[in-house]
C-alpha cells in the first residue's frame, strides 16, 4: 500500500527532503517534510499532573443483581446493577501516583485503579486507589501535598525530607503513611492488588432515598501480593515497567484478571455513634460492623491497540456518575470532582469526551458545539441541525427528561471554613499497626527509618509524635531505630544528615 500524508497524497520520497541540488539548501515548500516534522514536534500532550505512569485494559463487568441477599433496587436504581448476569463493558487504567510517565513501577506509592463503565445510561467512572484511605480530608491541601512529594523545585532531586516536612504537620496522614510504608505500599503488580473508591459516595433508589456507600475491588483467583523494599529494588534493577508488562502479557496469554466489586452501606446521616465521621476519607469503615457486600465481578480480557490513543488520552473523573449513583458531602470528593474534568480540558482538549476511549457507548445528544478538535456533532437522529439550543419550536428535539425522584438532602448550617468534628487522627492508624503481622511491622519500621533518617530533627520528632499517638510501641520502635541509624551514620565518619540523604539517594532508597 502506498504511504500517504494526512491529506491522502501519495508520498513519492520518504528519505530525502527537497533541496537545491543534492548539496544545496532546502526549500520552504517541503510540504511532506514540514507536515511530518511538525506533527512529530507535537506528539506529546502534557502528562497527568499526578498518576502519569499507567497501564490500561478493557473488559466486562457482570452484575450479581442483588446486594447482601436483598434486591439491589432497595438501595440504588442504577441500571447496570439490577439484573443478574447483566454485562457492562469497562476500560481500566492502573497507575502509580507521584512520578513521571516513564518512572519505575516499583516505587513506594499508592496505585491508581480507575474504572470506566460504559453503561446503557452513559459512563460511570469509579476513580480509586489500591489503598482504602487517603492522606488528607480537605481538597485545599492537595496541591501542597503533591508538591511536597514531587522532586525539589530547585535541584529536581527526590527528597523525602520535603515529604515528611509536610506530613509531620498533617496528623490526619498518619493512617495512610502506616499503610504506605508497610509492604502494602508496593503492590507486586497491577493484577494482584485491591482497589477502593476511598471516598464516600451515595446510592439513590427509585424514591430518591439515599444511603452512604464505599466501593472496594477484591482480586479473585490471582490473589493479592505485595513486595518488600528489597524485592522491589531487585525488580527495579532490571525492569522499570514490570507491572505494565505483567498486565499486558497476562491478558495476551488469556489469563484474565478478575475482581469482585464490594460495597459497604451506611444510612445517610452523620453517625454520632462512631468515633469518626463517615465523610472522612482518612478512615476505614470497620468491615466487621459494615460487611463487604459483593455486587458484581469485573474481568479484564483485552489489551489496547494503541497506548497513546487509548491509555494516555483516557480521562476519568469522580463527577462521572449515572442515575442512581450520587455524591456524598465528602469534601475531598467534591474537590476532586472539579479537578478531573478541569485538568482534562487542559491535558487532552475541550472535546476530550469525543475520543473513542472516553465517549459513552450510549447515545450522546448535546447542544455543545465547536472547540478545538471537534470532529463530530452530537446530533440526535432527526434533529434540526440548525438548532443548537433548547427550548425551541423549530425541531430541536432535545429536551430534559427526569429519570426519577431527585435525591434532595437539606441543610441548615452556617457557611464556614472548619474541620469535621471527629478528626480522631491516630486511633485507626494504631489499630492498623497492631493488626499487621510481625514481619509487616518490621518492614514498616525499617522503611520509615530509612526515609526519616535524612530529615531534620524537628521533622523526625513530629513524625515520632504522630506514631506514638497512634501506638506507643510503634513510636518507640521508630524512635529507637532512628537513634541507632543516626549514631551509625555518625560512626561512619561523622557525616551530616544531608550527606546521609545523598547516601540514601545513591543507594536508591527513595521513599516515593
Ligand atoms: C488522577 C486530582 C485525590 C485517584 C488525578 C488527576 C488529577 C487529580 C488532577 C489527573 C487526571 C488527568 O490528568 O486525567 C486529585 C485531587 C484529589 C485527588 C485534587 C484530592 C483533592 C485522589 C484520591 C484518589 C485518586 C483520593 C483515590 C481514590 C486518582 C486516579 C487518577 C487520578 C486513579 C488517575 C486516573 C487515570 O488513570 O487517568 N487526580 N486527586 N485521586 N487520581 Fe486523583
Amino acid at each position: 500500500m502506498t504511504l500517504t500524508n494526512r491529506q491522502g497524497h501519495p508520498i513519492t520520497d520518504n528519505q530525502n527532503i527537497r533541496t537545491v541540488g543534492n548539496r544545496g539548501p532546502s526549500t520552504l515548500e517541503n510540504y511532506h517534510f514540514i507536515e511530518k516534522i511538525s506533527h512529530f514536534d507535537r506528539e506529546r500532550v502534557p502528562e497527568r499532573v499526578v498518576h502519569a505512569r499507567g497501564a490500561g485494559a478493557y473488559g466486562v463487568f457482570e452484575a450479581y443483581g442483588d446486594v447482601g441477599g436483598e434486591p439491589i433496587s432497595t438501595y440504588t436504581r442504577a441500571k447496570l446493577f439490577q439484573e443478574k448476569g447483566k454485562q457492562t463493558p469497562v476500560f481500566v487504567r492502573f497507575s502509580t501516583v507521584v512520578h513521571g510517565a516513564h518512572s519505575a513501577e516499583t516505587l513506594r506509592d499508592p496505585r491508581g485503579f480507575a474504572v470506566k463503565f460504559y453503561t446503557e445510561e452513559g459512563n460511570w467512572d469509579l476513580v480509586g486507589n489500591n489503598l482504602k484511605i487517603f492522606f488528607i480530608r480537605d481538597p485545599l491541601k492537595f496541591p501542597d501535598m503533591v508538591h511536597s512529594f514531587k522532586p525539589d523545585p530547585v535541584t529536581n532531586l527526590n527528597d523525602p525530607e520535603r515529604m515528611f516536612d509536610f506530613l509531620s504537620r498533617t496528623p490526619e496522614s498518619t493512617h495512610m503513611i502506616t499503610f504506605l510504608f508497610s509492604p502494602w505500599g508496593i503492590p507486586a503488580n497491577y493484577r494482584q492488588m485491591q482497589g477502593s473508591g476511598v471516598n464516600t459516595y451515595k446510592w439513590v433508589n427509585s424514591e430518591g432515598k439515599g444511603v452512604l456507600i464505599k466501593y472496594h475491588w477484591e482480586p479473585l483467583a490471582q490473589g493479592i501480593k505485595n513486595l518488600t523494599q528489597d524485592e522491589a529494588e531487585a525488580i527495579q534493577a532490571k525492569n522499570t515497567s514490570h507491572a505494565t508488562q505483567d498486565l499486558y502479557e497476562a491478558i495476551q496469554r488469556g489469563e484474565y484478571p478478575e475482581w469482585e466489586l464490594n460495597v459497604q452501606i451506611l444510612s445517610d446521616d452523620d453517625h454520632p455513634e462512631l468515633d469518626f465521621d463517615p465523610l472522612d476519607p482518612t478512615k476505614l469503615w470497620d468491615h466487621e460492623k459494615f460487611p463487604f457486600l459483593p455486587v458484581g465481578k469485573m474481568t479484564l480480557n483485552r489489551n489496547p491497540e494503541n497506548y497513546f490513543a487509548e491509555v494516555e488520552q483516557a480521562a476519568f473523573g469522580t463527577g462521572v456518575l449515572v442515575d442512581g449513583l450520587d455524591f456524598s458531602d465528602d469534601k475531598l470528593l467534591q474537590g476532586r470532582t472539579f479537578s478531573y474534568s478541569d485538568t482534562q480540558r487542559h491535558r487532552v482538549g475541550t472535546n476530550y469526551l469525543q475520543l473513542p476511549v472516553n465517549a459513552p457507548k450510549s447515545p450522546v445528544a448535546t447542544n455543545q458545539r465547536d472547540g478545538q478538535m471537534q470532529f463530530k456533532v452530537d446530533l440526535a437522529p432527526g434533529q434540526n441541525p440548525h438548532v443548537n439550543y433548547e427550548p425551541s419550536n423549530l425541531g430541536g428535539l432535545l429536551e430534559a427528561n427526569p429519570t426519577g425522584a431527585e435525591h434532595e438532602p437539606s441543610y441548615d448550617a452556617k457557611l464556614v471554613r472548619a474541620k469535621l468534628d471527629r478528626t480522631n487522627d491516630f486511633q485507626q492508624a494504631g489499630d492498623t499497626y497492631r493488626k499487621f503481622e510481625d514481619w509487616e511491622k518490621e518492614e514498616l519500621i525499617n522503611n520509615l527509618i530509612d526515609a526519616l533518617k535524612v530529615s531534620s530533627p524537628v521533622i523526625r520528632e513530629g513524625m515520632i509524635h504522630h506514631f506514638t499517638e497512634a501506638d506507643a510501641d510503634y513510636g518507640r520502635r521508630v524512635a529507637e531505630g532512628l537513634a541507632n541509624a543516626l549514631s551509625n551514620i555518625d560512626h561512619l565518619g561523622n557525616e551530616s544528615m544531608r550527606e546521609g540523604q545523598n547516601l540514601a539517594e545513591q543507594t536508591g532508597r527513595s521513599t516515593d
